[in-house]
This record gives structure tokens, C-alpha cells and sequence, in this order.
């Protein structure tokens, strides 16, 4: 089965990246780059341009439509205010599908990011099979570590880079398809 284009939660709808989007996209990147950049690799890359950043969202609709990475706009679903991104990236092992997430900064501290990315564990196992589900945080972001554990993955393997000449250390958590089946059962 695809992705769903959207998703619902209790506060929040999910929804696959629009065009027009690329806007805010970029307002929030450059609002947030304080609270974003030492945890998010792709934010080495920013600031981009307003026409870089319109081609990073088509980017993220033609990945979607492949089959590849599944990128998610978090919204309240109330407001419509933007909360944040999660997705699920075709990386790492074959089967695997790697849930990623950020929130705007004023979104924090509320469950959001728990409630969104609970949302991404059926669209893996049932909608697009996967054997396993990986979280990866760096060891010292305890708030993306708290986020992983709320979806009962257990700690993998740890991996040390050097990242721009400083080192780093990558937690990898996973949660086996059986183990997700044997909790729901
Ligand atoms: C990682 C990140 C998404 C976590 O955000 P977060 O707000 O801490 O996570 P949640 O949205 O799940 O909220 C959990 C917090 O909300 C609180 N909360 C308030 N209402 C809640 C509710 N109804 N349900 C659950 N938690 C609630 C919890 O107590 C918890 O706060 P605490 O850690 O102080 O106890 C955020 O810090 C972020 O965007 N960081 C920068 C990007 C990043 O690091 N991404 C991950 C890369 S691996």
C-alpha cells in the first residue's frame, strides 16, 4: 500500500509537502536555524535561497511520489499553525525505514513530537512493510533520545563520526517489525 498523504492525530494532521509551502519552509528554517542546527545535519546546508529551498520541497514531493522518503508538514490541527516535519527516509539496511522529526522552537514541550511520529509507525509496518524502524540521535540530544524511547525502540549501536573536524557520537535505536506486532496483538 502507499503512504497516506495525510495523517490524523488527536491535535495534529500530518500532511505530504505542498509547492506553495516552500515559503514557510524557509521563514521557520530561518526563524529556528538557533534551536536547529546542532542537532539537524540537513541545516549544514542552510541558509539556502528562496529558489533553493522551492526546489528542496519539489524534491521532497518527487521523493514521495518514488516511493522513497516520505516527508511529513506537522500541523495543529486546529490553528493550521506549523508545528514541525517528521518522515520516514529509505536509509540505512534494506528494510529499514528511518523516522526523522523536528519541531518549529515555539512548538516544544507539548507531546507533539511523540503524538506525530506514534502516527509514522503503522504507515511503516503496514502501509509500506518495513522490517524495522531506526531512530538516530545524536548522544547528547536528550530530548530527540526521550522522543525515541516513546516509540519503543531500543538502542542499536552506537557510531562515532567526525563531523566539520568535531567528533560525534550516533545513537541508533530500532524497533523490529515482530516487536511492534507482539505490542499491538
Ligand atoms: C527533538 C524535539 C523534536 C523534541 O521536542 P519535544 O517538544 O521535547 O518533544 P515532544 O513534542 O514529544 O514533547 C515532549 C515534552 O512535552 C511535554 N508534554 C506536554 N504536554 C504533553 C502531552 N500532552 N503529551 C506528551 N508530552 C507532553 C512532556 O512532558 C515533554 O517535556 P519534558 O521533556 O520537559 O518532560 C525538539 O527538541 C527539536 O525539534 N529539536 C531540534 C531538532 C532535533 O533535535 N530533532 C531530532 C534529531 S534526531
Amino acid at each position: 500500500m502507499p503512504a497516506p498523504t495525510t495523517i490524523r492525530t488527536p491535535r495534529l494532521e500530518l500532511a505530504r509537502w505542498r509547492e506553495h509551502e516552500f515559503t514557510e519552509l524557509r521563514a521557520v528554517l530561518d526563524l529556528c536555524d538557533a534551536h536547529l542546527r546542532p542537532w539537524i545535519p540537513f541545516m549544514r546546508d542552510e541558509p539556502r535561497s528562496l529558489d533553493d529551498t522551492r526546489a528542496r520541497v519539489a524534491q521532497f514531493i518527487a521523493s514521495f511520489d518514488e516511493g522513497q522518503h516520505f516527508r511529513y508538514v506537522v500541523r495543529d490541527r486546529g490553528t493550521g499553525a506549523f508545528v514541525g516535519e517528521v518522515m520516514l527516509l529509505t536509509r540505512g539496511a534494506p528494510g529499514t525505514l528511518e523516522i526523522g522529526y523536528w519541531l518549529h522552537q515555539d512548538q516544544c514541550g507539548r507531546g507533539y513530537a511523540k503524538e506525530a511520529t506514534a502516527a509514522l509507525l503503522p504507515v511503516a509496518f503496514e502501509d509500506l512493510g518495513a522490517a524495522r524502524v531506526a531512530v538516530v540521535c545524536d548522544e547528547h540530544n536528550a530530548p530527540s533520545i526521550a522522543v525515541a524511547h516513546s516509540l519503543g525502540v531500543t538502542f542499536d549501536e552506537l557510531r562515532e563520526l567526525v563531523e566539520d573536524g568535531a567528533p560525534v557520537r550516533l545513537m541508533t535505536f530500532v524497533l523490529p517489525r515482530e516487536v511492534w506486532l507482539e505490542r499491538r496483538a
